[in-house]
């Protein structure tokens, strides 16, 4: 649980309150600040007033009012809502949360104001996000960065990292809830398959998956030392096991991080693109 009250006195307004930003708007109320969340469709005002923030229609009222602004649209929307609020921000602590986007993007999308980038994931819904934030040389001067881990620390577990993992960190750690659900649900049909009820199966499952990553936490073992001590010759384990190298998911494990790392990196390069198409690069207004 984080320090309460941490945000005691700031309004953060979260522009683009969906899935993640309700979370964000949750995760935040109990730390103090004051709170805005912005949307177009009236169920998305309805759910945003349910998390106990102000709901707006209004962006540039919301980012008026607010000293901290959470950037939480869809990547495609993000240029749109950009440009819409551009010029507005400065001065003020602009964090992003939308895959892909670079400092660099965040620097020219809102003039003047503190950017930080980062990567929540869904597990705010739950006060557990793992979260990664950067900022730049400028940010870290400027206090935004420290602005931007007593927002997180309210969400979770903070790591500050360097930008350039950022791609990756958002395939392995905001995107593998995801992925992980895809998995846990592949064990449990083939438990259903053997004739074990759903519930017991799924049940089961989560509680060895949640003690096992918390005996790797505890242990100083490779996962691999961890594997072979469960599995006996000629044993059940060993069987199983040859399925997942015959059916290469190991690699195909790795191939999921590599092509969403990749496909981060894209999205980033198309929005800065839109970013300054419609806004103007400020390093090079020509
Ligand atoms: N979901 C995750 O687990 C997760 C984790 C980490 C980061 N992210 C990042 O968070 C971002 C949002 O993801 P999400 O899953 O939360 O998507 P989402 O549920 O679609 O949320 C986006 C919200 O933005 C609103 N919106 C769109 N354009 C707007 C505008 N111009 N003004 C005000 N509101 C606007 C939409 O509301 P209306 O429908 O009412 O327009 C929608 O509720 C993405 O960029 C993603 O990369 C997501």
């Amino acid at each position: 649980m984080p320090d309460s009250r941490v945000l005691e006195g700031y309004t953060v307004s979260v522009l683009g309150a969906g899935r993640i930003g309700q979370a964000i708007l949750r995760s935040l109320a109990p730390c103090g600040a004051r709170l805005i969340g912005t949307g177009r469709r009236n169920a998305t005002l309805r759910a945003i007033a349910e998390t106990g923030a102000e709901p707006l229609r209004d962006n540039r009222l919301a980012v008026e009012r607010a000293d901290i602004i959470i950037v939480s649209v869809k990547p495609y929307q993000f240029a749109e809502l950009a440009s819409e609020i551009s010029g507005l921000a400065g001065g003020k602590t602009v964090i992003s949360v939308v895959a892909g986007v670079k400092l660099e993007t965040l620097k020219a999308a809102f003039p003047g104001a503190r950017v930080v980038r980062a990567m929540p994931n869904i597990n705010a819904l739950i006060g557990r996000s793992t979260t990664a934030i950067a900022t730049d040389p400028q940010g870290e001067r400027d206090g935004a960065l420290r602005l931007a881990e007593k927002v997180f620390s309210c969400l979770g577990t903070v790591y500050t990292i360097p930008e350039e993992w950022f791609d990756t960190w958002t395939a392995l750690v905001g995107s593998s809830p995801a992925f992980l659900a895809e998995i846990i649900d592949g064990l449990v049909l083939g438990a259903v398959m053997t004739g074990m009820p759903r519930e017991l199966a799924y049940k089961a499952l989560l509680d060895a998956i949640k003690a096992t990553a918390e005996h790797l936490q505890l242990t100083p073992y490779h996962p691999l030392q961890l594997r072979d001590e469960v599995t006996t010759p000629a044993g059940t384990t060993i069987y199983g096991l040859k399925i997942l190298e015959s059916r290469g998911v190991k690699s195909g494990l790795m191939e999921v991080i590599e092509t969403s790392t990749e496909r981060g990196r894209i999205l980033g390069e198309m929005i800065d693109h839109k970013v300054r198409k419609q806004i103007g690069n400020p390093q090079n207004p020509a």
